[in-house]
């Protein structure tokens, strides 16, 4: 093991990554952001320089961040914001981790505006399952991509005039590149010049690890590759019992490795990650469904491919829910087909499971909509973190920060997070890699509804269903304060958000770095106002 030191400063700036200049938030200049690639068991340290003139703060999605909570990067939950012009050292192990993660602001909604990053975490040649699996690796972040910056999306969602409409992305990338067609750009003029696709080189007859990691703000996508397979082997960060699809569905915050083996006639191939538009707010701009890119096979030339995808493309008109792809890409892969190479059994919940119901509704006195999980919606308050109040044992959480206590160590907390009448929503929770145990339509009933017993697939991120359920079981073994929360970062606005405080007592004997403390002391910027 190395200690892994990372400088990174936060500025803003502009870019045109799909050849439309906007404002965006980057670390180092840029986008994606810098790539943190360790080995397991690296203690990584990252200096982060605030050169904003607003606060930040930055998450390791993946990251269990065992023996470090005050480093999880979620303010009002585990830390204050970096103010503007300030330092903050993040520090923390990676001992029991391995496989595809990413880095992102956990402020405000700044990873839309770009402050996203992948960390890749090998494991050591002798625990390696897939060491011979695979020749060589790339990196694939997808994301959705807005023309304009959050700060202005924003004021249109939380007004009465959304109706809780989420904003619609422009474009969708790959590795921080597409194109976009000049003529609809809005505004229009904004500068526009033709964008580039992202380009990944086949040698003729390798294997190709690619991890995949899924950076939007919202949308889901479907992926694959013409005329080749993927060999799924990883979940967010579980290794797994190979299986063989044809496209994968990704939600945003999920991560999934795929050997594609570069077998084909030698020639070029899109790379396609089809829009989930099946659930995208239905959308009257001039989005392309379909995000390409290109595996360029060595000796093909630079030819653009000519090679056809699996999906017919919809007609004018048709509404995405009849369209295929569009309705795969808000799925989850098949949780039963899904099993963690190293087995592990199914966790025995021995107390009463937390009922997680998610819902909107439109405020009395503000006319806003917004997301509830059993009725409250989240506030954040950043610069009052509950790992800070959990200090003084007798303090009492204000209802929106919606705080729930986990007290015995060891504990099997089993969460029903109930979406009976809802579209579909990417659960995370930090600090923890649960099982999903059950995922479905309709209600799930505790005894009746079939659950996945053996070796139930261990991970991070899980689609809720539209109008369904999904059950997940994780061991208290991780004192901290851990968000759990719609990865769908305008419901993280609008309050589709939890927190548990993790065996309070033992946080509380930790203690917190003074470091972190400190931040605390000079409160938010003066005329700050929060969403
Ligand atoms: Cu990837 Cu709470 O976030």
């Amino acid at each position: 093991p190395r200690n892994r030191i990372f400088f990174w400063k936060v500025t803003s700036t502009t870019i045109a990554p799909d050849g439309v200049t906007r404002s965006a938030i980057l670390v180092n200049e840029k986008y994606p952001g810098p790539k943190i690639e360790v080995n397991r068991g690296d203690y990584i340290t990252v200096v982060v320089e605030n050169a904003l003139d607003v606060p930040t703060a930055i998450h390791w999605h993946g990251l269990t961040m065992k023996g470090d909570p005050w480093y999880d990067g979620v303010p009002g939950m585990n830390q204050c914001p970096i103010p503007p012009g300030a330092n903050f050292t993040y520090a923390f192990g990676t001992d029991d981790i391995v496989g595809t993660h990413w880095w992102h602001a956990h402020f405000e909604n700044q990873y839309i505006d770009g402050v996203v990053g992948a960390i890749i975490i090998r494991d050591r040649p002798e625990t390696d399952p897939f060491l011979h699996a695979y020749d060589e690796e790339r990196t694939v972040i997808l994301s959705d991509w807005y023309h304009q910056p959050t700060g202005t999306q924003l004021a249109h969602y939380l007004s009465p005039e959304s109706r809780g409409m989420e904003p619609v992305p422009n474009n969708g990338l790959i590795n921080g590149k597409h194109t976009f067609n000049c003529s609809n750009v809005q505004p229009t003029d904004l500068p526009c010049v033709e964008g580039e696709r992202a380009v990944i080189h086949f040698v003729p007859n390798r294997r190709y690890r690619l991890r995949i990691i899924n950076a939007s703000a919202a949308a889901a996508f479907l992926f694959s590759i013409d005329n080749h397979l993927l060999e799924v082997i990883e979940a967010d960060g579980t290794d797994l019992n190979p299986i063989m699809v044809e496209s994968l569905p990704i939600n945003a915050g999920q991560r999934y490795s795929v050997i594609v083996t570069s077998n084909q006639e030698v020639q070029n191939y899109w790379m396609r990650a089809e829009f989930g538009m099946a659930c995208l707010p239905n959308t009257t701009t001039n989005l392309d469904p379909i995000v390409l890119g290109e595996i360029r096979y060595q000796g093909a030339g630079k030819a653009a491919p000519t090679s056809v995808g699996r999906f017919v493309p919809p007609k004018d008109g048709e509404p995405p829910r009849d369209n295929p792809a569009f309705v795969e890409a808000c799925k989850d892969l098949d949780l039963f087909s899904l099993h963690p190479l190293k087995p592990q059994p199914i966790l025995e919940p021995l107390t009463n499971p937390f009922l997680v119901r998610i819902s909107f509704k439109t405020d009395k006195t503000d006319q806003i909509m917004r997301g509830y999980l059993n009725d409250i919606t989240y506030s954040a308050d950043a610069w009052n973190p509950t790992i800070v109040q959990n200090l003084n044992s007798s303090v009492v959480y204000g209802v929106n920060q919606h705080v729930l206590k986990i007290q015995k160590r060891d504990a099997i907390v089993q969460i029903i997070l109930d979406n009976s009448r809802g579209g579909e929503h990417p659960f995370h929770l930090h600090g923890h890699t649960f099982q999903v145990i059950a995922q479905g339509e309709g209600v799930y009933e505790e005894g009746k509804t079939p659950i996945n017993t053996i070796n139930p697939l261990r991970r991070d991120t899980a689609t809720v269903p539209r109008n369904g359920f999904t059950v997940i079981r994780f061991k208290a073994d991780n004192p901290g304060v851990w968000a759990l929360h719609c990865h769908i970062e305008w419901h993280v606005t609008t309050g589709l958000v939890m927190q548990f405080i993790e065996l309070p007592d033992e946080l509380r004997a930790m203690g917190i770095p003074k470091h972190v403390g400190n931040l605390c002391e000079t409160g938010p910027p003066v005329g700050f106002k929060e969403h």
